[in-house]
């Protein structure tokens, strides 16, 4: 198996792609330490010790880097230090437009979903210096490109990820580490299968692949990047979105969505 005897970190990993990310890791051979901010985050370790790999599970809030450094000491101790981490973890929950966004709900979005991923990088990629090898994969989004209506911190937060990835690559690919951006479409999440079925049609019209993509076709892409094989991608921004940025610029700056969301008429 191609990451046998790897020890793997991905935050956020009580649901969505974080969860299949980890599940996946681990059928590739990881090891795989989970954290969240929920709880539940420790079915997720018991799945992937079901699975026949070494599991533990932290509750960390990424935006506190305290908690961030307790947290991965811990599961550090259990498992080892960390090869490959997978920083997933982040809030969708501002969404408003510019002129009501509050400077809390804007700095609390900015806290988790990339000052969060500095947060976890920082305390991991000491080790994996020494080491000489590491594989760091930061999600990011399609929003990282030309914006997204109403969600101003998050497409924010996303374009910033890439600039930190990119720096991560410039500074540390002389020690073996890769760091890429992954930056998918509309994905079938649990949170997003809620979501009103107006939006999820007006997303896969636009999507060249006619769908949204699936969890585990981003714990595909997020296995590969952790392999050895993939050594030599490095600082790069993957789409994986159906050839959707291909279709004229940003989500949220499109007709049909703005048309659906409302958006026109404010
Ligand atoms: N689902 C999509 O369509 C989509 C599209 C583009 C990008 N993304 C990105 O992919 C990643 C995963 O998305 P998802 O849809 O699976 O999200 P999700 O909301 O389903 O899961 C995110 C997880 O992160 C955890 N989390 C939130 N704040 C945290 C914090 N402060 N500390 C620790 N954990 C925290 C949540 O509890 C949750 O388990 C995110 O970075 C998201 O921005 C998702």
């Amino acid at each position: 198996m191609p990451l046998t005897g790897r020890i793997a970190l991905v935050t956020g990993a009580a649901r969505g792609i974080g969860r299949a990310a980890a599940l996946r890791l681990a059928r590739d051979g990881a090891d795989v330490a989970v954290c969240d901010l929920q709880p539940d985050v420790e079915d997720t370790a018991t799945r992937i010790r079901e699975l026949g790999r070494r599991s533990a599970a932290a509750v960390v809030d990424v935006a506190d880097p305290v908690q961030v450094g307790d947290g991965i000491r811990q599961l550090s101790e259990v498992l080892g230090d960390i090869d490959i981490l997978v920083s997933n973890a982040a809030i969708v929950s501002n969404i408003a437009p510019l002129t009501k966004m509050s400077h809390e709900r804007w700095q609390r979005e900015l806290d988790i979903n990339l000052t969060g991923a500095f947060n976890v990088v920082q305390a991991v990629i000491g080790a994996m210096i020494k080491r000489n090898w590491g594989r760091i994969i930061v999600m990011s989004s399609g929003a990282a490109h030309g914006g997204l209506h109403h969600q101003v911190a998050y497409a924010a937060s996303k374009a910033g990820l890439i600039g930190m990835a990119q720096t991560i690559t410039l500074e540390h690919a002389r020690h073996g580490i890769t760091c890429n951006a992954i930056l998918p479409g509309l994905i079938e999440t649990e949170k997003v299968q809620r979501m009103p079925a107006e939006i999820r049609d007006a997303t896969a019209a636009i999507t060249p692949a006619r769908r949204l993509g699936s969890m585990d076709e981003v714990a595909h892409l997020i296995a590969f990047l952790a392999t050895e094989q993939a050594g030599f991608i490095n600082g790069a921004e993957i789409d994986i979105d159906g050839g959707m940025r291909l279709n004229t610029g940003s989500l949220g700056s499109r007709k049909e969505v703005r048309t659906q969301r409302g958006l026109d008429e404010r």
